[in-house]
């Protein structure tokens, strides 16, 4: 496994890799739900790239960028038993040299959810993954459901940028407890770490309200809201129940529905979803 930096010395590397190139971008502090786009990627791809960039760019000023956890050696012995061949690594400046002034909007589809609450995240999260696509020339990308907004937002940018990139969305990985698997887990206290399995609990009474044939968007999102309220610890941000594909909220009876939430638990703001 090469480690590199530069975008010359990724360039270099990339170059000598057999296609297709399967890239994974993370910002590191690895867990089981990276290595399963990992996984993912050695099994579709002849070389694995990963990326480990914690973006600035997508992260507001009253945000968690300062603090976000690192652990670059943890996560490199970690990429590399899992078979990756190249790990970049860049440094801001090489991602956003001094005079950087270029941005990738989203329109649509980066406005509601975790838009709204997140100005400007989007964007970044746009611009970095364009970049990323550009430096790698991967033929296929790997991006976790959890982050449901992004995968569609990063979808709508390849497809509208004409990036020849098959973009691979692959299922959240969970806790024992039901818990989605986050870098941002660890700033959880034992006691918060206890009140979160709600988010999950929530979200599979509405799969189970489904399958039992309830259909109507707005009770389908009372039944989250329910479950979340048994946990005082727990407060919500939003509770959706949208399009999968536009993020449009629905309303009404629902055939294909995204139920999405955001909550915070103490100063730790969490995300989880499910596709109904
Ligand atoms: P990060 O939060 O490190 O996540 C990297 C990738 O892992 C994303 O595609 C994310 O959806 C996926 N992922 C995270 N937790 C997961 C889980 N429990 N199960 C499955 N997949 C999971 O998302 C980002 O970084 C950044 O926004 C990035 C795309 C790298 C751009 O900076």
């Amino acid at each position: 496994m090469q480690t590199v930096v530069s975008l010359d010395e990724l360039r270099l590397a990339r170059s000598r890799l057999g296609d297709p190139v399967g890239l994974v971008p993370t910002m590191g502090f690895l867990h089981q739900g990276h290595l399963s786009l990992v996984r993912q990627a050695r099994q579709d791809c002849a070389s694995v790239v990963v990326s480990i960039f914690v973006n600035p760019s997508q992260f507001g000023p009253q945000e968690d960028l300062d603090k976000y956890p690192r652990d670059l050696q943890r996560d490199l012995d970690m990429l590399e038993s899992s078979g990756v061949d190249l790990v970049w690594v860049p440094t801001n400046e090489v991602v956003y040299p001094p005079g950087y002034q270029t941005w990738v909007t989203v329109e649509q589809v980066s406005n509601p959810l975790e838009g709204e609450r997140r100005p400007g995240h989007f964007r970044g999260v746009a611009t970095v993954v364009a970049k990323l696509f550009n430096a790698v020339e991967p033929q296929k990308a790997y991006f976790g459901q959890k982050d449901a907004q992004q995968a569609v937002v990063i979808r709508r940018m390849s497809q509208d940028l004409d990036f020849p990139v098959e973009i691979i969305i692959c299922p959240t990985v969970r806790e024992p407890d039901g818990l989605a698997m986050s870098s941002r887990n660890v700033y959880l206290s034992a006691e918060e770490r206890r009140s979160a399995t709600v988010l999950s609990r929530g979200l599979f009474q509405a799969r189970e309200a489904f399958a039992s044939g309830e259909r109507e968007a707005k009770k389908l999102v009372k039944v989250v809201l329910d479950t979340l309220k048994t946990e005082p610890a727990v407060k919500v941000q939003y509770v959706s129940c949208a399009d999968p594909e536009t993020l449009l909220e629905l309303d009404g009876d629902v055939e294909r529905a995204l139920i999405s939430l955001a909550v915070m638990v103490g100063k730790t703001r969490l995300i989880d979803n499910i596709i109904l």
